[in-house]
């Protein structure tokens, strides 16, 4: 019989890549998504890919009375907790909004598992709870210094759920730490379709290969780096994916927390990615080299190997993959889900 997996925030970018990747491996999702931030047409799209029908409830984490149900109602093994808010910006202006969603959201959520006697739980993380580190590669063993309140909020979740293990050792909880998730999956029928101007790299240089925005403005050309444009850890969604699927296998070898990051351990730079979309795309992309982005750190990139050792998890998939399989998504569905 398959396990039963919980995926909140399911519909989303992340979340729907792992749907399929749980599909693959024997799992059967069940999504919890309150469509805050995602469309429910990516459910039809998931059913083509994976040949399944996946269960599909509207709600929001912090209904406890609606987990409760659920929980009753499906004999959830684990759950992967995607739903939150990852806008760091509108996180600064609405800092309460974002407590509430991601911490509190939380909260609720662990609460109702303990209540239901659920304890193998998968948390997403994010590379901005180190803030600016000292040094790349980063490890996990680095200090966190978060610089938003998003940054913050991911960071007290990791707090309270290791406070968490300490009192109740027999949970098994994975911390992970994704680095610049991008990319799509390979049959270009699910992706990433942020609402209104995007605030992140992949989606915005998309948008101009596809001829939605006229330019791309490149934030800083004088940084300490080898072009003097910013450097990222890219990772591929689908490796992320399959980086749930190992921490969740992980899981079930014995109790424990484990937190880890999922990176490629490589840094690209802006002008890097430009120029794998290019040939990826064979369309132009037209950019002008701005100002530097307040907030923005010169270079980092993630040290995965605790996620080779520990989660036999490795990224598969590289810059130029993650060029094409974001290109084939974004040329195909313009405008999303909506086509
Ligand atoms: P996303 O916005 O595409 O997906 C999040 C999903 O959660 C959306 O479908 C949204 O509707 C849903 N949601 C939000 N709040 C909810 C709530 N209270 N109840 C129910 N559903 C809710 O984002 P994503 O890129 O897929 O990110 C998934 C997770 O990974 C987030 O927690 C995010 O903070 C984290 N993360 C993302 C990145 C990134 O760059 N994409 C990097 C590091 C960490
Ligand atoms: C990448 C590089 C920009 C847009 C963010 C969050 C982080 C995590 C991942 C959730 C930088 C440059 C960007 C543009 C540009 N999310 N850039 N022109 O800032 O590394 O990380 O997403 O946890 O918390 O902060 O990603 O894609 O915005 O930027 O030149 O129009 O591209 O300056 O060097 P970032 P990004």
């Amino acid at each position: 019989m398959s396990e039963l997996i919980l995926v909140t925030g399911g519909a989303g970018f992340i979340g729907s890549h792992t749907c399929v990747a749980l599909v693959a491996a024997g799992y059967t999702p069940v999504i919890l998504d309150n469509l805050g931030n995602s469309d429910v047409r990516v459910l039809r799209r998931l059913a083509t890919i994976t040949g399944k029908t996946i269960e599909f409830i509207e709600g929001d984490v912090r209904d406890r009375a609606l987990l409760d149900r659920l929980f009753r109602e499906h004999a959830i093994a684990a759950v992967m907790h995607f739903a939150g808010l990852k806008a760091v910006g509108d996180s600064v202006a609405d800092p309460l909004h974002y407590y509430d969603n991601n911490v509190n959201g939380t909260l609720v959520l662990a609460a109702a598992m303990r209540a239901a006697g659920v304890k193998t739980l998968i948390f997403s993380s994010s590379a901005t709870v180190y803030g600016e580190p000292e040094s790349s590669p980063i490890p996990e063993s680095a200090p966190c210094r978060p610089e938003s309140p998003y940054g913050h909020s991911k960071r007290m979740v990791e707090q309270m759920l290791a406070d968490l293990h300490v009192a109740q050792p027999d949970w098994r909880i994975a911390l992970l730490r994704y680095f610049n998730p991008v990319g799509a999956h390979q049959s270009g029928l699910i992706g990433e379709h942020p609402q209104g101007k995007p605030n992140n790299l992949m989606p915005y240089v998309c948008q101009v290969a596809v001829g939605l925005r006229d330019r791309l403005a490149v934030h800083g050309g004088d940084y300490p780096t080898p072009d003097g444009t910013g450097v990222r850890d890219y990772v591929h969604v689908m490796d992320l994916a399959e980086g749930h699927v190992a921490a969740l296998s992980h899981a079930a070898l014995a109790p424990g927390l484990v937190t880890v990051n999922l990176g490629t351990g490589q840094g690209a730079s802006v002008l890097d990615v430009v120029k794998a979309f290019e040939l990826a795309s064979g369309q132009p992309i037209a950019y002008d080299i701005g100002p530097r982005r307040a907030g923005d750190v010169p270079a980092y990139w993630g040290d995965p190997s605790l996620a080779h050792s520990t989660l036999r998890w490795k990224a598969r998939r590289g810059l130029q993959q993650m060029c094409e399989d974001s290109w084939r998504w974004q040329k195909s569905n313009p405008k999303g889900y909506g086509n």
